[in-house]
This record gives C-alpha cells, sequence and structure tokens, in this order.
C-alpha cells in the first residue's frame, strides 16, 4: 500500500470532516459552509454550479485536513517499508544537495521529516503545515531550533511575509492539491520566493499492487483513495498521481531550467521559478 496503510477500496462508509477544535483554522474558513453542505434541511440561497463545485473543493479539502490530523501519531510508517530505503535515501541527498546554504520554505512539512534532512545543509527553514497535530510532532524533533520556525500556515492562503527565500521545497503535497488549483497555488508559493530560488516538489508515483487503489476519479480528473487508519475510520482522501508530461505542462508558463525524475515510488520535480510567475 501507498502513503495509506491497508486503505479498502470495498469500504463506503467515510468518516467525514472532523469537529475538533484542533483542526479549527483549516476548517474555520469553511465551517460555515460545510455545516450548511451537511444539513439536508438548510438550503443554499441562489444555490448554482459555481457553489456547489465551491463546495465540493471545500469539503475534499477539509477531509483532507482532518485525515492528516488524525494520521500524525502514525503518519511516519510510510518511511520504513523496506522497498522504499534506497529510493529515500537518494531523495534526501537530492534535497540536501538543492538546499545547500538556502533559505527555505516548506510547505505541508507535516511532522517534519524533509525539515530535518534540509535544515543539514539550509542556512534557514520556515516549515508550515495546517495541522497543530503534526507541528507538535515536528517541534519535538531534536531540529535546529536556531535554523527552523514550525508555524500554522494554510498553503492555500500563504501569507503575505516580508522575507523573501531562496528556497521552495513541498513534498506528498503536490498530489493532494486539486489540479484545477495547482496554478493558483503555484503562483502564490512563486510569491514567497525570491528570484533564481530552486524549488523542489517530491511525491508518489503510483505502483500497482503496492500503492493505495484510486477508489474514484471525479469530473475534473482528480483521483482519490479511501484510507484507513489504526482506529479503524475510513477517510476518502485526494490523491493524484501526474505524469511527467502532466507535470511539464503545469509548470511550463512559470518555470524554467525544470527538470523531472521518476523514480519507481516517487518523482521528484525542480525548477526555478520564472520572474513574475
Ligand atoms: C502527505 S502529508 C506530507 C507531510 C510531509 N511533507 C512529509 O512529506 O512527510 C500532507 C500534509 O499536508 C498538510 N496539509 C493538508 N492541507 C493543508 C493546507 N491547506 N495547508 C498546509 N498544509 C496542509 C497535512 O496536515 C499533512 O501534514
Amino acid at each position: 500500500m501507498d502513503v495509506a496503510q491497508g486503505g479498502d477500496p470495498a469500504q463506503r462508509n467515510l468518516t467525514t470532516p472532523s469537529s475538533r477544535s484542533s483542526s479549527s483554522v483549516g476548517i474555520g474558513r469553511w465551517g460555515f459552509l460545510l455545516f450548511l453542505n451537511a444539513n439536508p434541511s438548510v438550503t443554499l440561497v441562489g444555490a448554482h454550479a459555481g457553489v456547489n463545485a465551491t463546495m465540493s473543493a471545500m469539503n475534499i479539502e477539509a477531509t483532507m485536513v482532518s485525515y492528516y490530523a488524525d494520521r500524525a501519531k502514525e503518519y511516519e510508517r510510510i518511511y520504513h517499508k523496506p522497498e522504499r530505503q534506497d529510493e529515500l535515501r537518494r531523495l534526501r541527498g537530492s534535497v540536501e544537495r538543492a538546499f545547500a546554504g538556502a533559505d527555505v520554505f516548506e510547505v505541508a512539512c507535516g511532522t517534519g521529516y524533509w525539515t530535518e534532512i534540509v535544515v543539514r545543509s539550509a542556512a534557514s527553514v520556515l516549515a508550515t503545515d495546517i495541522n497543530e497535530e503534526v507541528l507538535t510532532i515536528a517541534r519535538s524533533k531534536p531540529i535546529d531550533t536556531q535554523k527552523t520556525t514550525f508555524r500554522r500556515v494554510d498553503a492555500h492562503d500563504l501569507p503575505i511575509m516580508p522575507q523573501r527565500f531562496t528556497g521552495g521545497l513541498a513534498v506528498f503535497w503536490w498530489s493532494h492539491v486539486q489540479k484545477a488549483r495547482l496554478t493558483r497555488f503555484l503562483r502564490a508559493f512563486h510569491r514567497c520566493l525570491s528570484p533564481g530560488a530552486t524549488v523542489v516538489f517530491i511525491d508518489n508515483a503510483y505502483v500497482e499492487g503496492s500503492s493505495t487503489a484510486i477508489s474514484r476519479t471525479d469530473e475534473h480528473n482528480d483521483t482519490f483513495q479511501i484510507r484507513r487508519l489504526e482506529d479503524g475510520s475510513t477517510h476518502e482522501v485526494l490523491k493524484n498521481f501526474p505524469t511527467e508530461s502532466e507535470l511539464r505542462a503545469t509548470v511550463d508558463d512559470l518555470a524554467e531550467d525544470v527538470q523531472v525524475e521518476f523514480l519507481r515510488y516517487y518523482w521528484i520535480l525542480s525548477y526555478v521559478p520564472k520572474v513574475g510567475a
């Protein structure tokens, strides 16, 4: 199985987004709409197709946010799979080399697995995630606190920051962004970076028999998996597996020096954002 352990496509009894206050920033933006959506007796005034599409996007993201909050403690098991160790070693080396001396902005850092790697060679790292649950684990690691700051930030609503970073990193994040939102995310991400910055994305390649099966494809061509957690709960999570040509097409207008490498289990994309893109 891929990122999730033991996803069971037969399960259709999906867990709805958690209402725990610890996830409230992520869900807060949309909490009111989600409440309306969850209550069939409430009619949206002026509801139309655009509103429905927005609601669906909000549900997809809110479900993912609460899923990763619930999964925080068991998350790093994905890094223990024996057959993936060679590739992970190679990727760790690439990340360490790519950001030597850089001031790095990392989005969706999770439990800080990659933060710990990048900070070895970087000058500084601002590592961000929407979930306090994963950030708490990241902060508990023996990571150089002089060089690293963990902060709760929504990757889809990046704040204006005084600092411009010379590196941008996101691991296992691209696959969780709806295809229709990728360009908007990338443009906002690039605005946080200085001219000539290095950007690296790493994510999963789909491996038949190893990856969690795709449970459905929606009308926007986004794909989903059913993930099961240790407590038995199941969650439908957006997980896209772009091809090399899709990756290249997505960044075509926005980037130069584009390099894509597909390993067996992972892919790595690196580039320099075009100035102003
Ligand atoms: C697959 S995990 C990757 C974690 C880490 N980058 C790693 O590779 O170990 C995806 C992460 O995205 C975070 N996330 C989900 N929605 C987010 C959002 N809107 N903004 C920032 N982080 C988000 C989750 O909390 C989770 O930690």
